[in-house]
């Protein structure tokens, strides 16, 4: 590949997806853009590179930045995040709230949708109709082509063996000869929708729980800050953002706090709440 191409296709993504890419990526760029080159007719990567450098189709770059991101997902990933969330995070927003009211809740970069599905799967077994009670679960990703897996909630058998204990498998989802779909009451729950974290919040409205786990990893330190940031608009007064287990707030932002005895789980600072209501 030549070196120019390689320089302003890495800058490109970086742009458009956050995702930091250097010379020692570029056997991984190779391998992953291979069979976009191919099923374009070109020869290989530099030429696929070439033409974006030329031309810069939208069309063929959000391709690559699809095929770049890495998309690994599982259901109830970590546990821990469910099980906080189940006795911890809702028992305490609930009893604060007097009236109650309905939930919305935002899963951000949610993949082929394991995480807002176990999401559903886990308010469901609360079995709390006030939990349930006009419930929104938002679950988005900048890839189109990973949304169109998530809503069609079909998993293959390593997927669902992948974090689904059998008991969950048999309840929420119907075998489909070899693959499995979720059912249709948790499917209801939740709206599959395109979105950028790199854009902000602007039109999202305000969550009471924001689930962002494993995205910022993947961006730089300036760009872990601004989603922060935003997320820290999103999130109401009383609400909770949950991180990945290799994620932190620590050195990026003070417009959030941790949650005392709760590992990734991080609300507003009271700065930000003191900002809003003035
Ligand atoms: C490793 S998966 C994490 C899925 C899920 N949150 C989990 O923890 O299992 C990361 C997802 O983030 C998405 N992603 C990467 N950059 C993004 C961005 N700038 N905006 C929105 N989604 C992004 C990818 O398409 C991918 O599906």
């Amino acid at each position: 590949m030549i070196d120019l191409e390689f320089d302003h296709f890495c800058r490109l993504v970086h742009e458009r997806s956050g995702l930091v890419l250097g010379p020692e990526k570029a056997y991984l760029v190779r391998g992953r853009l291979d069979s976009i080159a191919r099923t374009e007719g070109l020869a290989d990567v530099a030429a696929l590179l070439a033409l974006i450098r030329k031309v810069a189709p939208d069309r063929l770059i959000q391709r690559c930045v699809d095929a770049l991101a890495t998309h690994e997902s599982s259901f109830f990933r970590d546990g821990a995040p469910f099980e906080a969330l189940k006795t911890q995070v809702l028992p305490q927003l609930l009893a604060g709230r007097n009236p109650p009211r309905p939930l919305r809740i935002w899963c951000a970069a949610c993949s082929s949708g394991q995480e807002p599905y176990s999401l559903a799967i886990a308010l469901n077994e609360l079995a709390n109709p006030q939990v349930l009670r006009g419930i929104e679960i938002i679950a988005t990703d900048f890839s189109e082509p990973i949304l169109a897996k998530a809503r069609a909630g079909v998993f293959s058998d390593f997927e669902v063996r992948r974090g689904l204990t059998p008991e969950r498998l048999q309840r929420w989802f119907r075998d489909e000869g070899g693959a499995w779909k979720i059912t249709e009451s948790i499917a209801r729950m939740v709206t599959f929708r395109p979105h950028n974290l790199l854009k902000g919040t602007t039109g999202m409205g305000v969550f009471d729980i924001i689930f962002c786990r494993n995205v910022l990893i993947y961006f730089d330190p300036e760009r872990k800050r601004r989603v922060l940031e935003s997320l820290a608009a999103a999130l109401a007064d009383d609400g909770s953002l949950f991180l990945g287990s290799a994620e932190t707030i620590l050195g990026l932002t003070d417009k959030l706090e941790t949650t005392p005895g709760a590992r990734g789980i991080y609300r507003k600072a009271p700065i930000i709440s003191a900002q809003r209501a003035g």
